[in-house]
């Protein structure tokens, strides 16, 4: 039976990992996957990350099974984190997953069981893995225009007439911050406007925040997001730890499902450890307690916003630099929106052949919608990112 498998196609982002790993070439940039690289192209272990590993070294004494929900001090610290004090906390139902990837299946799954002729809408573009997995589960997808190609700019009016077509029960996945592929965010008044219209059409906000402290800081990230759970009846809200605490293969991620009253929020809490128990039982603990420990101790806490200020600080600066680079080259701000564009990403309008031109021709590697990491830059990189940028802008 197996042998009738059938290839599948490979994910594009992991598949450039593959290709820049076996280029042979010195000369060499790595703009693909999402992975924070400092000045020497490392990707450290954040120094409140050691130190909380050291202290769970020392005093962890079993390493027997958590709850389904996983540890009750990462949700908690994770709710506060993300929601802040936008909901009380007995409106928000909390379960920890293997990573924000983990999390957005879990929201699926979940929004499925509650509504099986769902429709989730997602944003025009979006991280392809969204679209990936909802096709993999078999649920309608539609998207609303989000990114203009032209300006490199959100086209809120674009997108604010496609919602018009939402139907009650649909489900509207949101980029809390850091908008992955583009780099181009949503304002506070824009998010309240969403939460507006979706409203009064009865759909749900279901909200990926993957980067909150990498854009404009944790506080300013998060703002969006607080906006619709407070003024939305229901909401999901799915959270990564894998960027902003730099625990990539830790998967540490989190599900929050946000209901109008405490009984209803027990139903959730209830049917997300259900749902953990269907499709893993319990999550990954290791990366979900030490994030738990760094939240919940100041020094601690102070020491990794410190260092994840310092990053968010580099990558706007690496921006600042690119911009100003292309300035130069091509004598006009056509990419001064590198500079207005928050987070890992940005989405230089490239075309898929001028993409494979900057590989072949530059060695300079990003996925062919053009989207390129900002942290896989440094200051020497950033000259020859402009060039190749400027050299391919001209065939
Ligand atoms: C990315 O978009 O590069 C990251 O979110 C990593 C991934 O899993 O795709």
């Amino acid at each position: 039976m197996l042998k009738e498998l059938q290839p599948q196609p490979k994910d594009k982002i992991l598949m450039l990992m593959e290709m820049f790993k076996a280029d042979p070439r010195e000369q060499k940039v790595d703009l693909g996957v999402g992975v924070y690289k400092d000045a020497n192209g490392v990707t450290p272990v954040m120094r409140a990350i050691k130190a909380a590993e050291k202290q769970l070294w020392e005093t962890e004494t079993t390493k027997s099974y958590t709850g389904l929900a996983g540890d009750p001090a990462f949700a908690a610290g994770m709710r506060e984190l993300v929601l802040g004090d936008a909901v009380p906390a007995d409106r928000v139902a909390a379960a920890a997953t293997p990573g924000g990837t983990g999390a957005v299946r879990q929201a699926f799954d979940l929004v499925r069981m509650a509504n099986p002729d769902v429709t989730v809408w997602v944003s025009a573009p979006t991280w392809p893995n969204h679209v990936s997995i909802l096709k993999h589960m078999g649920i309608p997808t539609r998207e609303y225009r989000y990114f203009d190609d032209e300006t490199c700019a959100v086209d809120f009016d674009g997108m604010v007439a496609d919602l018009d077509g939402l139907k009650a029960g649909d489900v509207v996945l949101l980029h809390g911050c850091c908008h992955n592929p583009t780099g181009a965010n949503l304002t506070l008044p824009e998010f309240k406007k969403v939460a507006e219209i979706l409203n009064a059409k009865g759909a749900i906000p279901m909200i990926d925040i993957a980067y909150q402290g990498f854009g404009d800081g944790l506080e300013a990230d998060a703002a969006g997001v607080r906006h619709v759970v407070s003024a939305c009846p229901e909401s999901l809200v799915a959270a990564s730890c894998s960027k902003n605490f730099g625990i990539y293969r830790e998967r540490a991620g989190v599900l929050m499902a946000i209901q109008e009253d405490a009984a209803k929020t027990a139903v959730a809490q209830g049917t997300l450890n259900h749902l953990n128990r269907q499709n893993f039982s319990f999550p990954p603990d290791h990366g979900a307690r030490l994030v738990g420990m760094i939240l919940a101790d100041d020094a601690l806490k102070a020491d990794w916003m410190a260092e994840l200020e310092e990053m968010r600080l580099g990558m706007l600066k690496l921006r600042e630099q690119l911009a100003e680079e292309l300035r130069k080259l091509t004598g006009s701000d056509r990419f001064g929106f590198i500079a207005q564009h928050r987070g890992m990403f940005s989405r230089l309008g490239l075309t898929p052949e001028q993409v494979e031109k900057m590989r072949e021709d530059h060695g300079i590697y990003m996925v062919g919608d053009s989207r390129f990491n900002v942290a896989g830059l440094n200051e020497k990189t950033v000259p020859l990112l402009a060039k190749a940028i400027a050299a391919v802008d001209k065939v």
